[in-house]
Order: structure tokens, then sequence, then C-alpha cells
């Protein structure tokens, strides 16, 4: 690290008045074309449409460069911005930085398992290094989507369906990929997305059309896009869908008035890609001009590709349409955010300096205790796991055990080529005297190619077996397992199939694997399942029937690690569900904060609310287990009775009972009885990921305050906090029974 070259350095912090005091010096030199050229997204890649980068970065109509990789390239663009456009204002290199540049992390719904921000702070600020190191100024990311629907692909890039989890890991990828100065030469500008309610996307169908009442909006898909302006979130990035019948990407409501008005957001909105010109295709703007307009109106600052802003804004300033004002209104944030970040002082990156700094051995480190951190383990019957390590035969199966595609997962950055550590190879490394054999099985495909990878990637996955082929792979796998004393199974989806333009109607494992499974099992061996995937999925078969699962999600470079690591116990996993586990796809929306109507949960009326299977999860929300075991006791509220608008602290004491060192996530749940309106028969409000030693109790206090307990009301139109008596309920997941009751009075 001493050896290293040095970023540059950090200029030094600007005040806010001297800030806005440079960009009106830089307005006042600045003709309209360019003013609006700062409200243009391009794309840099050969698949961008839209006209010539270079061109527009010459005649100084361009702010920003997307969909680009290449840090020499980003050099010489920005050579051509500063020293042939008129203003020489730089540019701000962005991309989707999603869970890693270089150094792969485990994807955001994995992090979120680790009910640890920490997690998610710490592996932000390796990518933003990485990333910044590479040239980069700006990452589309954090996702910040409340997702109920597990059909919905793009539940892989957000922190699933709960909205206080969901506000935390927010909050922490912003202060990760942010840090506390813009100026720091090893962060990069953060995008919290999409502006909202994207998640909700009719059938969990990718782009579809979001109906979300206000009550929905306010408590559960807007805080955490509120727990990232609190964080400093510097950009916006507006959704592509209808939200309640008006694009995203022209929401005043949203753009305007929550995000300005309320939560005084300083910083500025881009567009999803295309999405202004999308306004078209929605039915909302009578043709490209008045999506220029709408867009402006609506306040996104900057348009992604779709060139509706350099085409048409100076004209409508020259009929008038538009104010200059209105366009500079645009552009001062993004100048603002250039100017607070040094790049007029330090336009350039040193060429030489990724390679150093990803050769930093911390990231990968990083990498693995994330991975650690991020991992389920969903079942332990007979305290199966974790194996001795003194295994002869080994066997390791399935068409995801040696991809370094689905190890590493969705969301790569644009051109990385994947070079994880997989479940087979971590395997390996931790018996170097065993037997360990391996059979991949028939392979997996989804059914419709995604048209986003090869837009992206240039190819789609085509498969690569015969049917033949397949089935003789299937009988490999068959007699490779039977030749062992045990079968490690790693099933699940391939990377292309979760993410943007991967939602599936079926959360069932794909192609032959739950067969290959069944068939395994049936050789009476013991087996263990490793999930890769990047949702839940309905493996209702290996719940009943495989005494060991363990959910790895999509982990990272380090995965196969540390999978090894929990699988021979040299880490206890400690993770839980971010997500309820839904037993058919049908069943989605499915999530644990329900509002309770008609019958009970548990009595007899519950169950027909499908007269074909049980309605509730096959693993709740803040579920998972450990090598040792807890107990939760001494529940004690501060106060029986409390005023609205004051704090009470929740205790409890967490033992480790059992005789292995582990780490339990203590959450407590809410429920207010009786109100303005109905309230979900439980919420999460607090939450602390603790290590003990066997034997040792630690005393764990959360506090319930008046962010809490109140809630935004459909009766009442707005946020309050009510007298009534809540239940509380602490413990290790969504149906904890340690329970107590608190008075809030008038
Ligand atoms: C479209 C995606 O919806 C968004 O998440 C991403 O940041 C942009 N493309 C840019 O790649």
């Amino acid at each position: 690290m001493n050896q290293m070259k040095k970023a540059a350095p950090a200029a030094l912090v600007p005040s806010e008045t001297e800030v806005a005091a440079r960009v009106e010096v830089l307005l006042a030199q600045m003709s309209l074309e360019e003013k609006v050229g700062q409200l243009n997204q391009v794309g840099g890649a050969e698949f961008a449409p839209g006209p010539n980068a270079e061109n527009q970065i010459r005649q100084g109509t361009a702010g920003s460069v997307l969909w680009l990789n290449d840090t020499k390239r980003f050099n010489e663009l920005q050579k051509i911005a500063i020293e042939e456009s008129p203003s020489g204002i730089p540019l701000l290199f962005a991309l989707d930085v999603i869970h890693g540049y270089r150094t792969i992390f485990p994807v955001p719904l994995a992090m979120a398992s680790s009910w640890d921000p920490g997690v998610a702070e710490k592996s932000q600020a390796v990518a933003a290094r990485e990333a910044r190191a590479a040239g980069l100024h700006w990452t589309f990311g954090p996702m910040v989507d409340i997702a109920r629907d597990a059909r919905w692909g793009r539940i892989v890039e957000g922190a699933g369906e709960d909205p206080f989890l969901g506000a935390a890991m927010a909050a922490a990828q912003v202060r990760g990929f942010q840090g506390n100065d813009l100026s720091d030469p090893e962060r990069l500008l953060a995008c919290a997305k999409h502006f909202a309610g994207y998640g909700a996307s009719e059938g969990g169908r990718d782009y579809d059309p979001v109906y979300l009442s206000e009550t929905q909006l306010r408590n559960i898909y807007l805080p955490p896009f509120e727990a990232a302006v609190k964080a400093g979130v510097a950009t916006f990035m507006s959704a592509y869908m209808d939200l309640n019948d008006v694009p995203a990407s022209a929401n005043r409501l949203l753009l305007r008035q929550v995000l300005r008005q309320e939560w005084g957001f300083t910083g500025f909105v881009v567009s999803d890609a295309f999405a202004v010109g999308n306004l078209l295709v929605q039915g909302h703007a009578r043709d490209r001009r008045d999506a220029a307009r709408r867009g402006i109106k609506a306040g996104v600052n900057m348009d992604m590709s779709s060139y509706t802003y350099t085409e048409n804004l100076a004209g409508l300033v020259a009929e008038g349409i538009l104010s200059v004002a209105e366009i500079e209104e645009m552009v001062r944030p993004i100048l603002a955010l250039k100017v607070k970040m040094g790049l007029f002082e330090h336009p350039y990156v040193d060429e030489g300096l990724l390679a150093q700094v990803v050769a930093q051995p911390e990231h990968r480190q990083t990498s693995h205790w994330a991975a650690q951190r991020s991992m389920v383990l969903l079942k332990n019957e007979g305290g199966l796991l974790p194996l001795k390590k003194d295994m002869k035969k080994v066997a390791v199966i399935g068409p995801l055990a040696d991809s370094r595609e689905a190890t590493e997962g969705s969301w790569m950055v644009f051109g990385h080529k994947p070079a994880a550590v997989t479940v087979l190879q971590g395997i390996r490394a931790r018996l170097p005297d065993a037997q360990v054999t391996y059979a991949p099985g028939p392979e997996i495909q989804r059914d419709i190619p995604s048209w986003f990878e090869s837009a992206m990637a240039g190819t789609t996955r085509k498969p690569t077996q015969t049917p033949d082929e397949a089935e003789a792979a299937f009988q490999n796998a068959i007699e490779t397992a039977r030749a062992a004393d045990l079968a490690v199974m790693v099933l699940g989806e391939s990377a292309e199939m979760a993410g943007e333009a991967a939602s599936r109607a079926s959360l069932d494992l794909p192609g032959r694997q739950e067969e290959l499974l069944k068939a395994i099992a049936a050789l009476g061996r013991p087996v263990v399942l490793v999930l890769l995937n990047g949702r839940p999925l309905s493996v209702n078969w290996a719940a009943e029937h495989i005494p060991a699962i363990l959910e790895a999600w999509e982990p990272g470079t380090e995965g196969g690690h540390a999978v090894a690591d929990i699988l021979f116990g040299d880490v206890n996993p400690g993770g839980k569900l971010p997500v309820s586990f839904p037993r058919k796809g049908s069943h989605a929306p499915l999530y644990y904060a329900r509002n309770l109507t008609h019958s009970p949960e548990g009595s007899p009326m519950y169950n027909p609310r499908y007269w074909d299977g049980l309605p509730v999860p096959l693993y709740p929300f803040g579920y998972g287990l450990s090598y040792t075991t807890f107990e939760f006791s001494n529940l004690e509220v501060s106060a029986p009775q409390v005023k609205v608008g004051s704090s009470v602290n929740v205790s409890l004491d967490v033992t480790n009972t059992g005789s292995l060192a582990g780490d339990e996530v203590v959450q407590l749940y809410i429920h207010q009885r009786w109100g303005s309106d109905s309230r979900p028969m439980r919420e999460l409000k607090g939450f602390e990921r603790v290590t003990l030693q066997p034997g040792e109790t630690k005393r764990i206090t959360l506090r319930l305050g008046p962010d809490e307990l109140g809630y935004w009301s459909t009766n009442a139109g707005g946020w309050i906090q009510e007298a009534a008596t809540f239940d509380i309920w602490v413990g290790a997941d969504s149906l904890a029974t340690l329970h107590a009751e608190l008075e809030v009075v008038g």
C-alpha cells in the first residue's frame, strides 16, 4: 500500500457558497446549447443508439458518458471535453457498479441477508475505490426498490421486501460509495434508483405499470429513498414505468414535491435509459419535443441517452415554452457536483492506478468476509453441517458448481470478465487430500434468451448440450454421486436468470435440477444443497427431503471459499432472509408485513386463502439458522406507557445456548392494534446482529420512537402517530414469539 501510486489528492472542500458562486461563473460563460449539453448523458458503447459521443463532447453538448468502461478512453474523451469543447467542462463518467467493479461482492440481496449495514458500506467502499481508479465518477447504485414479488428479476439488486431493512441498507450503500467528502478521489457519486415503485410492477413483469396507493408508497416504497437522501446521496434515477398512470420519469409528484420539496434533495435526477424519449411510448408525450418539455417540468435534470433534450430544449426556449432559468435550474446541481468532486482540478485518471488498487489483498478479503456474512443456512437436519474435514470422497454436482458467472451473479459491470472462485474450487481448496469429483449434470437455460445480455455483452448463452448429451450428463452426475460418500449439489439460477429483463412466472429450480436432486437423494448418500440464485426459489421438495440447505445467493469473487468456510465449519452462518420464500411463483407478491383481514393466521379459516396449498411462506422473512442455538429472554420495555412523540427502549437478553460461537440477528417487530388505518400484523422496527461465544449472554437495546411508531395514514391524509396499544415481539425471525405490550397515550 505504501508503494502505491496515490490517487490525486483531495481538493480543499469548498463551501456551498463557494460552489454556488463558481457554478454561476460557469453558467455565465456557457451558451444555451452547452447548458443543454450538461443535461445530456451520451452512450459510449457501440450498441448505444444516438449521435457520435465524441462529436457531442467536442461540441460541448454532453455532460456525462455511460456504458463505457475503458480507462484510456476516459482520459481521451475528458481531454476533448476540456481542451476542445467551448467551455471546457469536465465529463462525468458513469456506469452500473452494483456489487463491485473488479472485485465482486455478494449481490445486494445477499448483502441485505447479512443484516449488517457494515457489510454493504465496506463492500461499496471497495467497489468505489476500484471503479474510481478505473476512471469512473458515478455509479447507478444503490438500487433501493422494495421488492415483494420474487418473480421480478430485479429483486436481486435490492435489499428485499422490507422498508426498514431496505432503508438501513440504502443509507449504508450511499455511505460506502460516497464517504463523507465528494472530493475524495477514492469515492463515487451514488444514485438512488429507480424512483419510485419499480419493484411493484404488475405480475412481477419487468417494466410493467405500477399501481400503488399513497399509503403504500409512503410507508413501504419511499422510505429507502428518503434514507438515501438523509445519507447525502448525490443523485437519483427516475424509473421507467408508469406509477399510477403517470410515467415515473415525468412524475412531478415524485420528483418535485416529494424529492425536492419534502425531502430537500439538492442533487440531480437522471432519467433511466431512454426514459425521457419513452414518454411517447407510454402515451404521455405527444412527440419528442413534448417529452423534453415534460422531463424538464417534472425535474429530470439529465436525459440518459434518449437525446430528447439536446434535440429539443434550445428550440423550446426559443419559442418561449421553456425559459433559460428553467434550464439553468436543471444544470446547476450537475455543475455543482462536478465542482464538489474536484473534477475541474483533477479531471484525469492515472492509467496505472487500477492495477495497483485491485491488487490490494484487503479487497478480496472484504469480499470474502461479506460473502461469509451474507449466506443463510435454511436447513440443517441432524446436524449434517458442518462437514468433517477428513472426508475422503465428495462429489460436487450441478450446473452452477463450477460456474464463475453464477458465482458472481447478476449485473456485472459492463465488459467485466467473471473470475470468481467457484464452489467446486472452494471445496477442492478446503479438502486437498480428498477425492473431490465433479459433474455438472444437464445445463440450465432461460426459455427465452436475454435480450439485455445480448445488448450488453454482444452474445446470448446458447444451449451447448443436445438432448442426448443432457441425458448423458444427467446419468454421469448420478454415477459421480454414487461413487462418493457425500454429494454437495450446487443448484439454482444462472446469472442471467435474475436481474434486469429477467422476470419469471415460476420460482421452481429451472431445468432438470430438481429431478437430478431427487435422483441423487435416492442414492441414500447424504446430500447438501447449496443454492446460487438471485431470488427466492420455491424449493419445497428440497426443504422436505434434503437434510442441509445453504442459501449462498450470488456470493461474488470469493464465493466458493465462503461456501466451503461454512460447509466445513470455519465460519458459522449468521445471515437471515431479507425476503419471504413463497411456495409457488403464483403466491407472489408474498411478504410478512400484511394486514390481518378476515381470519387470523393459524386459525382454520386462514388456510382457505388457497385451497391448493398453504399460503404461508416456505421460509419466512428474517429466517436463518446457525450451527449454534440462541435463546431470547428478559424482554423489557423501558416504560409500559408513553406519550405520543416520545421513545422507549426495548431490551432483551440473547444467549448462545450451544457449543459454538455464532451470530444472531435480534429482530424487533411491532403491531399497532387499532387506529385510523389498519396496520400490518407485524413490521420490522429494529435489528442488531451480534456475535456470542458459547454460553455468553448480551443485553440488547433497541429504540422505538415516533419514527418507528408513526405511519402515513390514508384516513388522516398524512403522517401520524396515534395513541393505541402496540404489540412488540423480539426474536430470531418474523415469527418471533417473545412478546410485550406498549401503551401509547395521547
Ligand atoms: C437501465 C436500468 O434500469 C438501470 O438500472 C441502469 O442503471 C441503466 N439502464 C443504465 O445502465
